[in-house]
């Protein structure tokens, strides 16, 4: 027990008698750096990136400040600077013309669409980025789902069928890492055989496998321009957001198929379960800093609410602490300038 000495060779200051003070490993910069647990490196950063077709657009996402949507040649100057600061991979969304979705997605089948086209001016001009194309028919269908839509339901067999084309249509175009995000059961392992079969054994899958139905991804669809197209709510394929073992299932499920990285999202709000993958399966985990999440950080940036710059790189190193192998986040480039910076 800690006892007052009040005597006067404590001057006036009361004075207590403790083995531990964990303040003083805290008590200058040197220190902080010495006995930190966790870092955050350019080598954790995934950088998400918005397409659109056209030449020379750089488009705003209104409700991501800082965000945009960029046309092929900008995309590939942008994703350039982002290999230039470090960052290993970038994930690529498309925003696909209106005139171009209907009711299957056939646009994701289509070996001249923008993701195609950008996996290969990406692999010819910078060489060195990892590119990883997300599989769902979301961005491709009028109804603005990630399966095959017939009557009122997502059918699951049929949705996989299509899946595993538009990832072989992706890996032939060059994409090194297969994501898919549309959460049907059994794609990987239908999307592994595939990819095998072609002798694409070499690309990678990291699955979204532990993706629930949040609020969270607003922003995304208004980007990829789903927003107004999507008709009801992922809830019959995307989790209960009350759910943890849930999470487990679907990650033993993904591992056993083949996946070779899996992720969990959203992100911040979801660390326990990150933080539960990494104890029970010691696998590659990723976690998804979602387009909501960004969102709010720069909002309340905006508003003079929060230091931006210092939320954002609190939130990041928050993901490596709950044991993520890395983040996938729409602040990579700021972060690894940041990074750069010290
Ligand atoms: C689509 C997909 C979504 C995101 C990534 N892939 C949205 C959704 O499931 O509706 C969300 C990413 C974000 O919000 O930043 N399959």
């Amino acid at each position: 027990m800690a006892a007052f000495d009040t005597g006067p060779s404590a001057e006036t200051r009361a004075r207590l008698t403790l083995a531990h003070r964990p303040r003083r490993n805290r008590k200058s910069d040197w220190a902080r750096r010495l006995v930190r647990e966790t870092r955050l490196s350019v080598d954790d950063l995934i950088w998400p990136v918005f397409l659109v077709e056209g030449v020379g657009r750089r488009d705003a996402v209104a409700s991501m400040p800082g965000v945009f949507r960029y046309s092929l040649d900008r995309a590939v100057e942008a994703i350039e600077e982002a290999a230039s600061l470090g960052v290993p991979a970038v994930a690529l969304f498309p925003n696909t013309d209106t005139a171009l979705r209907d009711e299957r997605g056939s646009a994701a089948f289509d070996p001249e669409n923008l993701v195609c086209r950008a996996c290969r001016a990406l692999k010819s001009a910078v060489p060195h980025i990892g590119v990883i194309t997300d599989v769902a028919l979301d961005p491709y269908t009028s109804h603005g789902h990630d399966g095959v839509l017939i009557g009122d339901e997502i059918v699951n067999d049929e949705s996989v069928a299509a899946l595993v084309a538009q990832a072989l249509n992706q890996a032939r175009a060059g994409a090194d890492v297969i994501a898919p995000s549309d959460m049907m059961d059994g794609r990987i392992g239908a999307i592994r055989a595939a990819l095998d079969a072609e002798g694409l054994d070499a690309v990678q899958i990291m699955s979204y496998a532990a993706k629930y139905a949040s609020s969270f991804y607003g922003p995304f669809r208004e980007a990829v321009g789903s927003d107004k197209t999507l008709r009801g709510d992922k809830r019959t394929y995307q989790m209960d957001p009350a759910n943890s073992d849930e999470a487990l299932r679907e990650v033993a499920l993904d591992l056993e198929q083949g996946a070779d990285m899996v992720m969990v999202k959203p992100g911040l709000p979801y660390l326990d379960i990150v933080r539960r993958v990494v104890e029970t399966f010691h696998a590659p985990t990723f976690a998804y800093q979602v387009s909501g999440e960004y969102a709010m950080i720069e909002a309340a940036a905006a508003n003079g609410w929060l230091d931006g710059e210092r939320a954002m790189m609190e939130s990041l190193v928050a993901f490596k602490r709950a044991g993520a192998a890395g983040v996938l986040t729409y602040f990579a480039p700021r972060a690894a300038a940041a990074l750069r910076r010290g």
